[in-house]
C-alpha cells in the first residue's frame, strides 16, 4: 500500500538522522557579542522549548500504545517518539554549553499544563480517540516549525552558528513528523474508521487548551514572562499568536482531507 509504503521511508529516514545526529557536545557558542538581557531571553525560551520537546514525548505515549497493533504506524511513531527525546537533549545540552545554565524548576502553569492536564488529555483522548490525539500531536509540530523558523533567524543575528545549525537539524526531523502524523491519519481512517463529529468536537476543545497554552493575549498571566523574553529578542507577540492560529486552523484542516503540501522538503 503506497501510504504504508511512505510511512515506513520516514521511519527509515528517522532512524538515519539519529545515527548521524551530532553528540550533545558539538553545539555551543561564544556569546561575548550578545548582551546580558539576550543572553538571559536566549537561556530562558531555549529551556522552555527544550521542556516542551520533552512533555510532546511523553504525551504521545497513549497513542503509541493505542496504535500498537498496527506495526508500521507503531515503528513511525517509536522514532518519532526518540526525535523529540532527542530534541529536548541537544537544546538542553546547548543551553547549559553555551550560556552555563541548567533549568532546575518550572513554573507552576507550565508543570499544571504539561505535567497534568496535556498528559490526561493524552491517557483519555489517546485509546479512544486517536485521531483527537494525533491531531493535538500535529498542532504542536506546525506550531514548532513557525518557531524554529523565528529563532534561526535570530540566532543568525546574534552569530550564535551552532544554535543555527541545531535549529536546522530540529527543523528537519520536524518537517517529518508533519508527514508522519499527515500518513497516519490517513491510514488509521482507512483502515480503522472514518473521522465522525465526536473526533471533531473533541479536537476542538482540545486545541481550544493548546492555543490557551500559548496565546499571548494581553490577558494570558501564565505567558507573562514569555513574553518578555520574546519581545526582548523581537519576535512579536502578535506574530507568535499568528502562528498559534494557524496551526490550529492546518491541523483542523486535516479533518476535512486538506494536507498542506510541503511538509516534507
Ligand atoms: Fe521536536
Ligand atoms: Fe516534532
Amino acid at each position: 500500500m503506497e501510504v504504508e509504503r511512505k510511512l515506513k521511508l520516514l521511519t527509515e529516514y528517522g532512524t538515519k538522522a539519529a545515527l548521524e545526529c551530532q553528540p550533545v557536545d558539538a553545539f555551543r557558542d561564544e556569546i561575548l557579542q550578545v548582551s546580558p538581557e539576550r543572553v538571559d531571553a536566549w537561556k530562558q525560551l531555549l529551556s522552555s522549548i527544550a521542556s516542551t520537546e520533552a512533555s510532546e514525548e511523553l504525551f504521545m505515549s497513549p497513542v503509541v500504545r493505542a496504535l500498537e497493533s498496527q506495526a508500521v504506524v507503531f515503528d513511525y511513531l517509536k522514532v518519532h517518539q526518540e526525535d523529540e527525546n532527542r530534541h529536548h537533549r541537544l537544546l538542553r545540552g546547548y543551553v547549559k554549553q553555551t550560556f552555563g545554565y541548567e533549568r532546575k524548576s518550572r513554573s507552576l502553569a507550565s508543570r499544571l499544563f504539561y505535567d497534568a492536564l496535556l498528559p490526561q488529555a493524552s491517557e483519555l483522548t489517546g485509546k479512544r480517540y486517536p485521531l483527537t490525539a494525533l491531531a493535538m500531536i500535529y498542532f504542536y509540530e506546525v506550531f514548532s516549525k513557525y518557531v524554529y523558523g523565528e529563532l534561526k533567524i535570530l540566532a543568525e543575528r546574534d552569530g550564535l552558528t551552532r544554535l543555527v545549525k541545531l535549529v536546522e537539524i530540529i527543523e528537519k526531523d520536524e518537517r517529518r513528523h508533519l508527514a508522519g502524523i499527515e500518513t497516519i491519519f490517513g491510514i488509521y481512517q482507512e483502515n480503522v474508521r472514518k473521522v465522525d463529529f465526536r473526533d471533531l468536537y473533541l479536537t476542538r476543545a482540545a486545541l481550544l487548551i493548546a492555543r490557551i497554552d500559548l496565546t499571548q493575549k494581553p490577558w494570558a498571566f501564565h505567558n507573562r514572562k514569555l513574553r518578555e523574553r520574546l519581545l526582548c529578542l523581537g519576535i512579536s507577540p502578535d506574530r507568535w499568536e499568528e502562528c498559534g492560529k494557524t496551526a490550529y486552523h492546518t491541523c483542523l484542516g486535516l479533518f476535512r482531507g486538506e494536507i498542506p503540501s510541503g511538509s516534507l522538503s
